[in-house]
């Protein structure tokens, strides 16, 4: 009856697949559990780990400090100079506080990156397989995204890459393109590839060629194994820094996903119309989580050490287990904490494709799982590994007994 008055902006964005896999596999819990079962996690993108004590103890003293008003709407000046240091210290990128901004988390800061230059029709080009809410937030500022495949590796295909921005090209020659954004994450959930120098720097010249401007979801960066290393696009030349935003947050990197705080770097001009967003929208980030995220960024960083190891610890097992399940295939992600299985090689019949796979995993085996079509991947699934050893060990054994079974 209501579809109709609806904008149609709205009526084009999706629902998030992973609420809806929480959702489905809250409903199948309820169940289970009467039965004296449990449905093992491998979903939501949360770190299992609790906030660090000395954040939750800023926070808490916050509170007794009366620190409970309203701030500027894109955040406290203690927390913009952390930032900054932190740019300096782990990025080698060099800003000042007027470049920040601080938002409800990462996601938050995204939407209004997108608000502030997206005009209808824009496009907004971002590789797949993708973190889902990127799409759904062009659409909602009424952009196109604009998909490049990927490799064999799951990173860009730089020819792809190559034709889809020519086909926006307005005017030969000029290199002026219908192109605004490209979406850049590394580490990159859902894959856990990490990007070389070399890679970005072949990326980061294509976009400055066709100005291009630069959204850098730098999310992941805390969360690298073996060998791999984090490079920020930005601290490659002032050029890619003038037309590159990077996006941080403290969710992932501190196991703060529910204070919400994340944050950005850019030019100025970008900063003071994103500003004028979040004045006229949410106004500033919980004032105490935003004291709580200073102590994150400025305190003792021993705890984001401990996840990484025990993340690297998981990983490695994970992939083994995986890699010796008959059918299925995978590469060795480097970073974030996700594993990202193809198992096309189980479609047919009932099996058509990730969705269904995801369905009757979770239906036969209790085991939640993102279908790898919601990332823009349908040969895929995404196996979150922020949960424990034992939910891993327990998973796995029902992965396996499943896949030999189909
Ligand atoms: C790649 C990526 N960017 C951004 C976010 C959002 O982070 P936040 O919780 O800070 O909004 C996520 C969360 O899953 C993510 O995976």
């Amino acid at each position: 009856m209501f579809t109709q008055d609806f904008a149609n902006r709205i009526l084009k964005v999706e629902e998030s697949p992973t609420f809806v896999l929480e959702k489905k596999a809250d409903e199948l819990d309820i169940k289970l559990k009467q039965e004296g079962k449990s449905i093992i996690r491998f979903g939501i993108g949360q770190p299992d780990f609790n906030t660090p004590d000395n954040i939750k103890d800023t926070g808490k003293k916050a509170i007794d400090e009366n620190k409970t008003r309203y701030t500027a709407s894109t955040g406290i000046k203690e927390l913009k100079s952390a930032i900054v240091n932190k740019f300096k210290r782990d990025n080698n990128i060099d800003y000042e506080t007027s470049n920040i901004l601080v938002g409800n988390g990462a996601k938050h800061v995204l939407d209004d990156i997108m608000r502030v230059f997206i005009n209808p029709d824009d496009i907004v080009i971002i590789p797949r397989p993708f973190w889902v809410s990127y799409s759904q937030q062009v659409i909602l500022s009424e952009g196109i995204p604009e998909f490049v495949n990927f490799k064999k590796n799951l990173k860009i295909d730089m020819e792809h890459f190559d034709n889809v921005i020519s086909k926006y090209t307005r005017i030969k020659g000029t290199g002026n393109s219908r192109v605004k954004l490209f979406i850049l994450n590394s580490p990159n959930n859902p894959t856990g590839v990490v990007y070389t120098k070399e890679e970005l720097e072949e990326i980061g010249k294509i976009c400055l060629e066709h100005n291009i401007y630069i959204i850098a979801d730098e999310v992941y960066e805390k969360f690298l194994y073996g060998s791999a290393e984090h490079h920020s696009m930005a601290s490659f030349s002032n050029d890619l820094k003038s037309i590159t935003i990077t996006v941080n947050a403290v969710s992932k990197t501190y196991a703060m996903t529910g204070w919400r705080i994340g944050y950005c770097s850019a030019d100025n001009k970008i900063i003071k119309q994103m500003t004028k967003v979040q004045d006229q929208s949410t106004s500033n980030p919980c004032t105490i989580a935003q004291w709580a995220a200073l102590e994150a960024l400025n305190g003792n960083q021993d705890s984001v050490e401990v996840m990484r190891k025990e993340y690297e610890k998981r990983r490695d097992y994970i992939y083994k287990r995986i890699s010796s399940i008959d059918g299925m295939e995978c590469a060795l992600p480097e970073g974030a904490f996700y594993i990202f299985p193809k198992v096309s090689n189980f479609f047919g019949g009932k099996i058509k494709n990730s969705f269904d796979f995801a369905d009757l995993l979770l239906e036969k085996a209790n085991v939640a799982v993102v279908p790898g079509g919601a990332f823009g991947a349908d040969e895929y699934i995404r196996i979150s590994y922020a949960t424990s050893m034992d939910n891993i060990e327990e998973g796995l054994n029902r992965i396996e007994e499943f896949c030999s079974r189909i």
